[in-house]
């Protein structure tokens, strides 16, 4: 065959790193924090609440917007966290996790030749979604180690062709969390270019320091302009149930739902209910995920500390990102794949959330999203290995 099958849009971005650092953590046995995913389940009562579903059915396809109970125990949620009022009927897609919810209103918005602005660090998914969509990208950068909204920049690179901007927040993987004044400032550029802010929430319960989650829908110039895309995965830590959703306007939703319909044009039913019951779960839930996540946090932190590398307290998310400068490396992708094989822990290089590859060199992510005794081995191999 003489012509490429991959489609010219993807050829770019190969193989995620994710996947790659995996198979070397694999091979090594090392302790692996790379990628975001728990290495425990959520409560056994949601599962069984799944199962429960599942045998008493039916376990046919569903509204492709999702089922009732779930879309209202979303809008009751909006409601409880954040005083937002969201329309159950006209303002949630519920979606096979984030990763679709992203994907389908991307799709469902841009059009040839429309840019979209991303904040780099950026999560992997975005700058593909938007090729794919045959979107042009303006990367906008946030500097370490605080990260904060480069205002000017930003504004520079809003025009009349700026279709979208896409934030993630709290952010994966510099765990910075925007504050009210930054949302606002991107909903007056937005207003200003008429266009669309594309909101990640997926750690929006994962906000250290007694701070708040601000999500785009409560900004008042974002109300109409917002697509707020989350997630079950993070605050129940069910990855692999792949449940998310979309929040937006009705005539958002509506381009939301037209590109969802033919993506998978519904999700998982007994998952959907398990999800709904674990939504309402009592403060009591969130307050407990909040502590012990915290506890890992701080674990992490100090324990990255101690064996010599410069690390920021992330404010949000379950990442932490460290310098390895102050170790004597220079270059994080040859740091992370050798990490496995010399000290039996895995990481991910944080330049691979950079368009310009030498910008996150000098960072390496680790997820606290682990059992204590994965991370206090963790810790404890790599201290022996820089001693
Ligand atoms: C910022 C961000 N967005 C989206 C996702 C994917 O979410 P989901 O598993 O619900 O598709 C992740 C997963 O790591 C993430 O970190």
């Amino acid at each position: 065959m003489n012509r490429s099958i991959i489609n010219k849009a993807l050829r770019p971005f190969g193989t995620t790193i994710f996947t790659e650092i995996n198979a070397i953590a694999k091979t090594y046995n090392a302790v692996n924090l790379s990628q975001g995913a728990p290495d425990f389940d959520g409560p056994d009562y949601i599962k069984a609440k799944a199962a429960e579903c599942i045998m008493r059915g039916p376990n046919q396809y569903i509204a492709s917007e999702g089922i009732v109970e779930l879309r209202r125990a979303i809008a009751h949620k909006m409601k409880r966290f954040y005083d937002v009022d969201v329309d159950t009927e006209k303002e949630i897609t519920v979606t096979s996790g984030a990763t679709e919810g992203l994907y389908a209103t991307m799709m469902g918005i841009l059009e040839p030749g429309d840019e979209v602005i991303l904040l780099e660090p950026f999560y992997d998914t975005y700058p593909p979604v938007a090729a794919l969509a045959n979107a042009n990208v303006r990367y906008v950068t946030l500097r370490g180690p605080q990260f904060e909204l480069p205002e000017k920049e930003l504004a520079a690179a809003f025009s009349p062709k700026t279709r979208a901007i896409v934030i993630n927040n709290p952010q994966n993987p510099c765990g910075k969390v925007f504050t009210r004044e930054e949302l606002a400032y991107i909903g007056f550029l937005c207003e200003k270019y008429d266009a669309f802010a594309i909101g990640d929430e997926v750690y929006e319960h994962l906000v250290f320091d007694g701070k708040n989650h601000v999500t785009l829908m409560s900004i008042p110039e974002l109300r109409e302009r917002a697509f707020v895309i989350s997630s079950t995965a993070k605050t129940f830590s069910m990855t692999g149930w792949k449940i998310g959703y979309v929040l937006a306007s009705p005539e958002l939703t509506k381009a939301v739902r037209m590109s969802h319909q033919f993506i998978t044009f519904c999700g998982q039913s007994a998952l959907q209910e398990a999800m709904a019951f674990a939504i309402d779960l009592p403060d009591t839930f969130y307050t407990e995920l909040l502590d012990t996540y915290n506890r890992k946090r701080m674990f992490l932190f100090e324990g990255l500390k101690e064996a010599g590398l410069n690390v920021y307290l992330p404010e949000g998310a379950y990442y932490v990102m460290a310098d390895i400068r102050s170790l004597g490396f220079e270059e994080d992708s040859t740091f992370c794949r050798m990490l496995p094989e010399k000290a039996g822990v895995a990481a991910i290089p944080a330049s691979y959330f950079w368009k310009d590859r030498t910008m996150g060199k000098e960072y390496v992510r680790f997820c606290f999203c682990k059992t204590d005794e994965t991370l206090k081995e963790g810790i404890l191999r790599l201290k022996r290995f820089f001693e």
